[in-house]
């Protein structure tokens, strides 16, 4: 049992249709206006961090998509205390030019940026802008250089770094970032190269929506690699939260959800999915055992269960900690209503009850 208090983000709109594969009406929106008034009402209702998603071209549906770093940076300017993730995909992105625009947007944000490294899923995007497809492992290979490479130029004069797909001779970074020991450094993906990658360079491991025993398997499993490399990974989970005054209402509107499904696009997803997961040799990748209901939210969001009352979602929340989960990624139907409802009605809950777990812990120990 955890005794620190979960951190709580939410997915960036910053693509249209927001984050089902489904016409069922939304009021979010992915416009600039929307996000910034999201941001703002986001990091009063008690969310830390706010992540934006990458897509040259989309797997699913979405007719428009803004870039990531950009939009993260247009949303920092308007906000306070949030902290935004930017989706960063190594191939587009190289990472001299990654690190030098990381650290401005650092200082011009007073420390606000984080990065989210995405090791890429969809091959029809690679295709489509000229960037060659490295096999599954090999994609992890290469963001771990990137990752390596980044730490490097941000904490370090004269770096030098002879790899396989990237290279630094005597290079130093002025300004570094205003983040010390470096900007934060997140990850997607949950496959077994995914994982081993997190167990040595990523701050933050970010997977799929999933059940508590089977998130914990994951965890186990990395965070006993990271100990052996004398690393300390944290680890995020993605849930789409439904939290309603009654779990008949929540469950409705999973449902509804569900029942305007456009089939179409969740099956060419379904496609891309089995091909990119399909180069992981062990099969454990994200989307693996997905079935078709999971894939109208695109990463699995459904499967964590957190539909229902705030009381049933604050206890389910405590559940995810208890195995080791340090952050929940969240997305919402309509997400300005739903991220105030949450501030107002569950994270008082979740407070509530780790509030009462310290207790019992404190007494167990006294
Ligand atoms: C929380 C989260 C956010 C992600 N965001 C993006 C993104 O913005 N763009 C993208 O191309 N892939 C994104 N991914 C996909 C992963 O980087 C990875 O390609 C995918 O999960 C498949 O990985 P695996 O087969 O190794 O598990 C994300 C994954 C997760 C879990």
């Amino acid at each position: 049992m955890s005794s620190h208090q979960i951190t709580f983000a939410y997915w960036v709109p910053n693509v249209s249709g927001g984050l089902v594969v489904s016409k069922v009406k939304q009021r979010t929106d992915w416009s600039y206006e929307y996000n910034v008034r999201l941001a703002q009402a986001a990091e009063k209702s008690g969310f830390e961090y706010a992540l934006t998603q990458i897509r040259f071209t989309a797997g699913y549906g979405a007719d428009n998509q803004h870039e990531s770093v950009s939009f993260s940076h247009g949303i920092l300017a308007k906000t306070e205390k949030l902290k935004v993730i930017a989706a960063i995909l190594p191939g587009p992105w190289k990472p001299a030019l990654a690190a030098k625009q990381l650290a401005t947007i650092d200082h011009l944000t007073n420390g606000r940026i984080a990065i989210n490294v995405v090791s890429g899923w969809f091959r029809g995007e690679f295709d489509a802008i000229g960037e060659t497809w490295p096999e599954h492992d090999e994609r992890y290979a290469r963001s771990e250089e990137f990752i390596r490479s980044l730490k490097g130029v941000w904490t370090q004069d004269n770096f030098t770094f002879d790899g396989k797909y990237y290279q630094f001779k005597d290079y130093t970074l002025r300004p570094k970032p205003v983040q010390k020991p470096h900007i934060e450094i997140f990850q997607g993906g949950s496959s077994r190269a995914a994982r081993d990658m997190a167990s040595r360079v990523s701050d933050w491991y970010f997977t799929n929506g999933n059940t508590p025993t089977e998130i914990k398997k994951q965890i186990d499993d990395i965070r006993e690699k990271a100990k052996a490399n004398h690393h300390h990974v944290k680890i995020g989970v993605n849930a789409f939260i439904i939290a309603r005054d009654t779990e008949e209402e929540a469950k409705a509107v999973l449902q509804d959800i569900i029942d305007h499904a456009d089939k179409d696009a969740v099956n060419a997803f379904h496609g891309a999915t089995r091909e990119a997961g399909a180069a992981s040799n062990e099969g454990e990748g994200n989307w693996a055992k997905s079935t078709f209901e999971d894939l109208v939210q695109y990463n699995d969001g459904f499967r964590t269960n957190l539909i229902g009352t705030p009381q049933q979602i604050a206890e389910r929340i405590l559940e995810l900690k208890n195995v080791g989960v340090d952050l929940i990624l969240s997305g919402f139907l309509h997400f300005i209503e739903e991220v105030e409802y949450f501030g107002e009605k569950v994270l008082p809950l979740v407070r509530q009850l780790e509030e009462e777990q310290k207790q019992i812990l404190q007494d167990k120990s006294a």
